[in-house]
């Protein structure tokens, strides 16, 4: 997981909150769920990425990426520290993967590190980044675990950033492809299910408006935060790219692989649900915005071939276009939405201009303001992360959003889950009791199930992020987002929090 762009957003936009309303919650808390309340062949599992878990950066020929660029760049990572080792599952998947056995897990969401297997981005295959994700897929099928794998985690090859750029330059299309196709000549006969890429919204943003997370690129604030950059144009070229990017992919894996490999292939969207803070018609209409510049943008010419017309209309010509014939590949290439799902925010119309001159970016052109407070009051309990409020209404909403607006497509929660604080002064027999965690997965899952059985939406999976504590991209090791307890101070052993037992019990109720 990811964000703390917002955390810049909050500082700016919390100065512009001003009406104060009683917060009326109609959340589903129930309990006594379990595996058995959800219809035949649901999909559960945990979720992970390469740069997050594998450590192991200088093995078996891997290649330098931009995180491993920004992480060594000073003042970058909140605790100054860096994912060089993190939590070594490059080394100790076998026994990772006997965890997810005991818990009664189905699938385990992991992704490739592109420089793995391609060191320089592009040009020779690295033969020990093959082996090493064979044996992976391997294990995982001999223990009954499916692998659900994400071919793009955010952790670009820096070869291809000091060559063009990244994502700022179409070359990229063409290497991703070469790479994904790889993969699939590869992997493909043991790997049915691909996403493309892990929330194309957030590294947009984070990466290229906001500036705080790799590669850092901005304009914002005068240009005092980022050394190069542009806010105003530049996440919506790294989100057009991607876009093609996809779609080609998608195209060269449903000519040449899905016949014989039976697989299908999506994207996982990272999606806040917003509420509008009031029932006036501006916040109602900010609030449609909001949704239309973090999810819309992707999702709209995925499913309609073209940008939402909110944001054809404020972002004009810094909005790159699609040709008649890009659209026709884009539309229709995706089989599965992936969410990752955390949080809900209000949404409120814009009432001043301040921000668009100091920010120039994406929030600006939205024009709409998303907090999760009303005055000083908070939209539900926070767990660490300063962006992560715990509102489990919201998943519903958001999967009766994507049901009503998108026909009800295939939809799988590739994330969801909350941190606690790395706190060094706790016991650990206290850090193993994570009520809050049990109590939202939980309370999410409650709210899931109804969206399925009451609502209909079309729901096959559920990935909890995630299996272990680890490292938190810029916000380090200071979050504890696993069932399971990682002792960074003790040789990297995990030991079980409650919820493990929580997930064991829901997962094999009989
Ligand atoms: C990657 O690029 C470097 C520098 O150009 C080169 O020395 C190296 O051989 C390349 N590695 C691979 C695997 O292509
Ligand atoms: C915002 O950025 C765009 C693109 O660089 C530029 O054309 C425009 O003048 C900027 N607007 C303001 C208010 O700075
Ligand atoms: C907005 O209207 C809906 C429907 O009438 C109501 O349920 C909701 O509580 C209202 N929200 C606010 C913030 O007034
Ligand atoms: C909604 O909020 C706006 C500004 O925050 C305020 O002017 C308006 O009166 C509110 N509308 C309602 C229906 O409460
Ligand atoms: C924000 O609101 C102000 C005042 O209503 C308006 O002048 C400005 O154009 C708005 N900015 C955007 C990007 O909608
Ligand atoms: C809460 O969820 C349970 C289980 O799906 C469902 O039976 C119940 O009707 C839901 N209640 C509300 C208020 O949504």
């Amino acid at each position: 997981m990811l964000r703390r762009g917002v955390i810049v957003a909050f500082l700016l936009l919390l100065v512009f909150v001003s009406d104060e309303f009683e917060s009326c919650s109609s959340q589903n808390t129930s309990s006594e769920i379990n595996r058995k309340s959800f219809p035949q062949g649901f999909v559960f599992g945990t979720a992970s990425s390469s740069y997050q878990y594998e450590g192991a950066v200088k093995e078996d020929g891997r290649g330098q990426t931009v995180w491993d660029t920004f992480a060594h760049s000073f003042g970058k990572i909140i605790d100054f520290s860096n994912a060089d080792v993190t939590v070594d599952q490059y080394h100790l998947y076998a026994e990772d993967i006997q965890r997810m056995v005991d818990m009664g897990m189905d699938a385990y969401r992991f992704s490739i590190a592109w420089s793995r297997i391609f060191p320089n981005g592009s040009g020779a295959i690295n033969q020990a980044g093959i082996d090493h994700y064979n044996n992976l897929i391997n294990v995982l099928l001999a223990k009954g675990i499916q692998p659900y794998v994400t071919l793009y985690h955010w952790d670009l090859p820096q070869a291809l950033v000091d060559k063009y750029n990244g994502w700022l330059d179409p070359q990229i299309i063409k290497d991703f492809a070469v790479y994904a196709k790889t993969c699939f000549e590869n992997f493909g006969d043991r790997v049915k299910h691909w996403m493309t890429f892990n929330e194309p919204h957030t590294f947009a943003i984070q990466g290229y408006d906001v500036g705080l997370q790799a590669p850092g690129r901005c304009s914002i604030l005068l240009r005092l935060f980022c050394r190069a950059g542009n806010s105003a144009t530049e996440p919506y070229i790294v989100g057009h790219h991607v876009l093609l990017a996809h779609a080609t992919v998608a195209n060269i894996y449903r000519t040449k692989y899905k016949a014989k490999q039976q697989g299908s292939l999506g994207i996982a969207f990272d999606v806040m649900w917003y509420e509008p803070s009031n029932n006036s018609s501006e916040d109602i209409a900010a609030t449609q915005r909001a949704q239309d510049f973090q999810f819309g943008w992707f999702m709209d010419p995925l499913f309609f071939g073209e940008y939402p017309r909110s944001m054809k209309e404020r972002v004009r010509g810094r909005l790159p276009t699609f040709t008649k014939e890009e659209a026709a590949m884009v539309k229709g290439s995706l089989d599965f939405v992936g969410i990752n799902h955390y949080t809900t925010y209000y949404g409120s119309h814009n009432n001043t201009n301040i921000i668009g001159v100091l920010l120039n970016d994406s929030l600006a052109d939205s024009g709409a303001i998303t907090i999760p407070f009303k005055g000083l009051k908070p939209i539900g309990d926070r767990a660490s992360s300063i962006w992560l409020y715990i509102v489990p209404r919201g998943i519903r909403s958001l999967m009766n959003y994507i049901r009503q607006k998108y026909g009800n497509p295939l939809v799988i929660i590739t994330e969801n889950g909350m941190d606690d604080p790395n706190d060094a002064l706790k016991p650990l027999k206290d850090a193993l009791k994570d009520q809050k965690r049990i109590k939202y997965h939980n309370d999410y899952l409650t709210n899931l199930l109804a969206s399925i059985k009451e609502d209909g939406c079309n729901v096959k999976g559920y990935f909890a992020w995630s299996l272990l504590d680890n490292w938190e991209w810029a916000a380090g090791y200071t979050s504890r987002f696993g069932l399971y307890f990682v002792d960074y101070k003790d040789r990297l052993k995990r030991y079980p929090k409650d919820s493990v037992a929580w997930f064991k019990k829901f997962l094999t109720a009989v």
